[in-house]
């Protein structure tokens, strides 16, 4: 298996593994953002990583830039969407891609890295609701143990919740 960034020539095969990753009435719109956060050029940059074995692609995850509105040297980044092919799952890939994408990040001088998603996966590489509790995101959430964060590099932030702003791709409350 092989880990290598996305380009915009991949950008069918990042939507055919969200299109048959997801269940029906998510899939469209997780599918739409991957290829939206591949073709949107964003500042801090948008990292995305596709996953190959034998030269098709199985596995894709993306990294997007967060401010904090209350703090200019904070560097954070949020994980979505992630998805690997059914046929391919429980063969550590999605592991290996979220590890890839922590040790860039963190090599980066990255602060945090959010996620939402199911605490009982995320929970394995260091994501926790506790960490993430300072930090508001941009809508109310439907799960809100699903708000996560790891700290890679130490930041000060305020003593008080800070609200998180994301880049345009992630800006639909149906995503959250
Ligand atoms: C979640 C997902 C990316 C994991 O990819 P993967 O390559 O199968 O993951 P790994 O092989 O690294 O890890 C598999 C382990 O995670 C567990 N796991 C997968 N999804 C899980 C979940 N939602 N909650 C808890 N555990 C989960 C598996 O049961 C397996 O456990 P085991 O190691 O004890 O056998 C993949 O199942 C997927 O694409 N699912 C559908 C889309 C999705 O839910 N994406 C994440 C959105 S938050």
């Amino acid at each position: 298996m092989n880990i290598r960034i996305a380009t915009n020539r991949d950008l069918s095969d990042v939507q055919r593994v969200h299109l048959c990753t997801f269940p029906e009435g998510e899939r469209e719109i997780v599918s739409t953002l991957a290829m939206n956060l591949l073709l949107k050029k964003t500042t801090p940059k948008t990292i995305s990583y596709v996953a190959e074995i034998d030269g098709a692609i199985v596995g894709h995850i993306a990294f997007s830039p967060v401010r904090l509105d209350s703090n200019e040297g904070f560097q954070g980044y949020i994980l979505a969407p992630l998805g690997v092919k059914p046929d391919y799952q429980k063969h550590r890939i999605g592991t290996k891609l979220i590890k890839y994408g922590i040790k860039t990040l963190s090599a980066m001088g990255i602060n945090v890295v959010f996620v939402y998603g199911d605490p009982k996966y995320y929970g394995r590489f260091g994501f926790s609701a506790e960490a993430a509790h300072p930090y508001t995101p941009p809508y109310k959430l439907q799960y809100p143990l699903g708000w996560q964060c790891i700290v890679l590099n130490e930041i000060d932030i305020e003593n008080k919740p800070v609200a998180i702003t994301c880049v345009a791709s992630l800006c639909d409350p149906q995503l959250w």
